[in-house]
């Protein structure tokens, strides 16, 4: 393949030669972000050899029938409609219903935010906890997290998501239960972690509030039927998540209701309107110029042809430090393949390690491992301050951004060292000798707002499902996840010493915790 070829080239090339090339490429711009692709190993011939495998893929054939509410999940037999709940007006009749949940939940949250919904005290609800796990969980902990500062006065919100009991006794620490609503999210309504949490949050407010606990629940899922009978007849609230929307592309659905009730109304309206905004870009810029089609390409790329199996996530913003962890599901659960919906066997690698943290707090951690280990990999830069109310910190924020990204490219030669260090004994100077060559990429906004979230988010769902298409993958189903979940439930009784496990190190372990307890 030639991309093949190209990558035996451009392994031996110098990134910091590449990338002076490129220097005179303009940054792409899509809504709300400002995208820089210079420091990847690139050149001409390989770009326009990319451009040939995006039509030759026919990524934009892939992008419209996404739009189109095309069947893109063979697995399940679905459209994927993530888009759908963000979109200003309805597009296709298939899609009204889908939008429409999003609104059902806006004006549920409105009602319980003005006090109009009220506790079965007749209170208004002071504190949220929201119960949920992966794609119900991640996406509105992570609008929570970067949007604390925008919260009702006096609104408490809170995340359970672990079956580790710390989490849930964390989550109501000095809550009043008569003053709390739980929003219990669960596409499926049979998640274990889930159902455990509720059950034990219900157990919670019965004890305080009685016979009215069900007042004090917001259920929102895909299976309303499971739902109703985990109320056992109580009039607890319910709102529906479709089945065409993805766990980990569900952020814009009524599984974020919680965000809507404690957050200030424009929150949730500028995030959508960002999202909306950048399906806009997705849906109408060619390939060329297209931001989805050509992250989707360099991931490819780096992939599966330069052989980078990982991708370190930095997100140089306070408000944005949950989103590597948002990510990695987003990508890790899409592209985390290696066979395609035909059944047979992807021929390449698929999608990386996805990992990453806060910045500058990464530099007094892994950055030195970046730097100076043998491992090259590409990092990402969300260059993107939370606030700018004071020009030193957003200089130093943006400074450390750069300079990290230079010298990862560039590093710094033993002849450097020894000009810049002459005094410096050879052993020292060696080591601090940075073999450069790690490629990045540049994202930058002026600040993080609702609306560059919403963009960013978008921007990333369609990089991970053109991505997916270019390997040949499913991004919208997750067979990958069933298994552990039934080796878990056949453990259960081993662990009580009611059976015995079929594997012998399992068994070993068991005997040894049973032991220990
Ligand atoms: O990890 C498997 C998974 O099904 C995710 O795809 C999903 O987001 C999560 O578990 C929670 O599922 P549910 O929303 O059905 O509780």
């Amino acid at each position: 393949m030639a991309l093949k070829h190209h990558a035996d080239r451009l392994k031996a090339a110098s990134l910091q030669d590449l990338s002076k090339a490129r220097t005179d490429r303009p940054a792409l711009d899509a809504p709300g972000w400002s995208v820089d692709l210079t420091r990847h190993y690139l050149d001409a011939d390989t770009e326009a050899e990319l451009a040939e495998t995006a039509a030759r893929k026919d990524l934009a054939g892939a992008i419209e029938r996404l739009f189109d509410a095309a069947i893109v999940n063979p697995s399940e037999g679905r459209a994927a409609l993530h888009w759908a709940l963000r979109a200003p007006a309805p597009t296709h009749e298939s899609t009204k219903a889908v939008r429409q949940t999003a609104l059902d939940a806006e004006v549920l949250a409105e009602q319980i935010a003005r006090g109009e919904k009220t506790s079965s005290a007749g209170k208004p609800f002071k504190a949220i906890v929201h119960i949920g796990i992966g794609g119900s969980d991640f996406g509105p902990r992570l609008i929570a997290d970067a949007f604390h500062d925008k919260r009702h006065a006096g609104m408490e919100l809170r995340y359970c998501a672990n079956l580790d009991p710390l989490d849930l006794s964390l989550a109501v620490d000095g809550l009043d239960p008569a003053e709390t609503l739980v929003v219990g999210v669960s596409k499926s309504f049979g998640t274990e972690e889930t159902l455990y949490n509720l059950g034990r949050a219900r157990t919670w407010l019965k004890a305080s509030v009685g016979d009215g606990w069900a007042q004090h629940f917001v259920l929102v899922t895909a299976n309303p039927p499971r739902a109703k009978a985990w109320l056992d007849g109580a009039d607890g609230l319910i709102l529906d998540l479709p089945e065409t929307i993805g766990g980990r592309y569900s952020i814009w659905s009524a599984g974020s209701v919680a965000c809507s009730i404690a957050l200030k109304s424009d929150v949730m309206a500028d995030f959508r309107q960002g999202a909306a905004d950048m399906d806009a870009h997705v849906a109408s810029a060619p390939l060329g110029e297209n931001l989805a089609v050509r992250l989707a390409l360099l991931d490819y790329w780096n992939s599966s042809f330069m052989g980078f199996g990982a991708r370190a996530l930095l997100a140089y913003s306070r408000r944005l430090r949950l989103l590597p962890a948002y990510l990695q599901q987003l990508e890790m659960e899409s592209n985390g393949k290696s066979v395609g919906p035909d059944g047979e066997a992807v021929d390449l690698a698929t999608t990386p390690l996805l990992w990453g943290g806060e910045g500058t707090i990464g530099q007094h951690s892994y950055h030195q491992w970046l730097h100076q280990s043998p491992t090259v990999m590409p990092a990402e830069f969300i260059l993107a301050p939370g606030s700018r109310e004071d020009t030193e910190g957003v200089t130093g924020l943006t400074a450390h951004a750069l300079a990290q990204a230079e010298v990862l490219a560039n590093g710094r030669t033993l002849d450097e060292v020894r000009a810049e260090e002459p005094e410096l004994p050879m052993e020292i100077a060696a080591q601090k000798v940075h073999a450069g060559g790690r490629p990045s990429t540049l994202f930058q906004a002026p600040v993080l707002d609702a609306y560059r979230l919403g963009s960013l988010i978008a921007l990333f769902e369609h990089r991970t499902y053109l991505a997916g298409v270019l390997w040949g993958v499913n991004s919208f189903d997750q067979w990958g996840v069933e298994r552990g979940k039934t080796m878990a439930g056949r453990l259960k009784p081993a662990l009580d010493g009611e059976t015995t496990a079929d594997d012998p190190v399992t068994a070993k372990l068991i005997a040894g915790i049973r032991t220990a307890h």
